[in-house]
């Protein structure tokens, strides 16, 4: 099965998924978690370029190709072979980051941009996706005040990022089996709480 976690900046799918992967480790299922961009050394050289604030000058199709250079590397060398051996695989962002950032967030033709995640990736698509929504303003908060890394994609203007929230909640109601949303404005302890019902009925249907 091949979950993926979704959500504009300091929704907290980073901060989530070391213990939903220790949770259901102790449940028995063979457990790899990984992330986009990087999750091989390749990718993750392909992520310092995306992150890195001094490429102000990046434009929106470079960072679009970028993102499914690196994608592509992490599908066939990590994702599909994991899958294969029957492993439960979690995500920190796929392809739908893509749709959502460089196509709603950089207003890039979506079909266009689909059509290169559908190459980047060969077609996989995850089997469930959970949206961890949250308003821009106060997952943007969430970074400063936390002291967390603050990159290039951060820096784009608010927005933007509303433009990427906005994406996500279409996404959501265009293709509704795939995607389940999470309210990220509660307790973490609520939101681990929720994250872990949706799993479990995922992995058990
Ligand atoms: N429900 C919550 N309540 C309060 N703080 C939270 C909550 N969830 C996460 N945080 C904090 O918000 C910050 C951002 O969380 P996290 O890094 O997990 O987000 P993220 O979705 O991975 O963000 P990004 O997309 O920028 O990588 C962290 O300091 C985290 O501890
Ligand atoms: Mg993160």
């Amino acid at each position: 099965m091949f979950i993926t976690l979704e959500g504009p900046e300091g929704s907290g799918k980073t901060s989530h998924i070391p213990y939903l992967v220790e949770y259901l480790r102790e449940k028995g299922y063979v457990v790899f978690p990984t992330r986009e961009p990087g999750g091989t050394t390749i990718s993750e050289q392909v992520r310092d370029i995306l992150h890195d604030l001094k490429n102000a000058e990046m434009q929106p199709r470079t960072e679009t190709l970028l993102y499914q250079a690196a994608r592509a590397q992490i599908v066939e060398q990590v994702i599909k072979p994991r899958l294969d051996a029957g492993e439960v695989v979690i995500s920190d962002r796929y392809y739908d980051s893509t749709i959502a950032y460089q196509g709603y967030g950089h207003q890039q033709d979506l079909e266009q941009v689909r059509a290169l995640v559908k190459y980047a990736t060969g077609g996989l698509t995850p089997d469930l996706t959970i949206l961890l929504d949250l308003e821009i303003e106060v997952g943007l908060k969430r970074k400063t005040q936390n002291e967390m890394e603050w990159n290039r994609m951060d820096a784009y203007t608010v927005e933007f990022h509303k433009r990427v929230r906005n994406g996500y909640l279409e996404m959501v109601k265009q293709e509704p089996k795939r995607w389940v949303v999470v309210n990220s404005n509660q307790k973490w302890d609520n939101v681990q709480a929720d994250l872990k019902k949706i799993i479990i009925a995922g992995l058990t249907k």
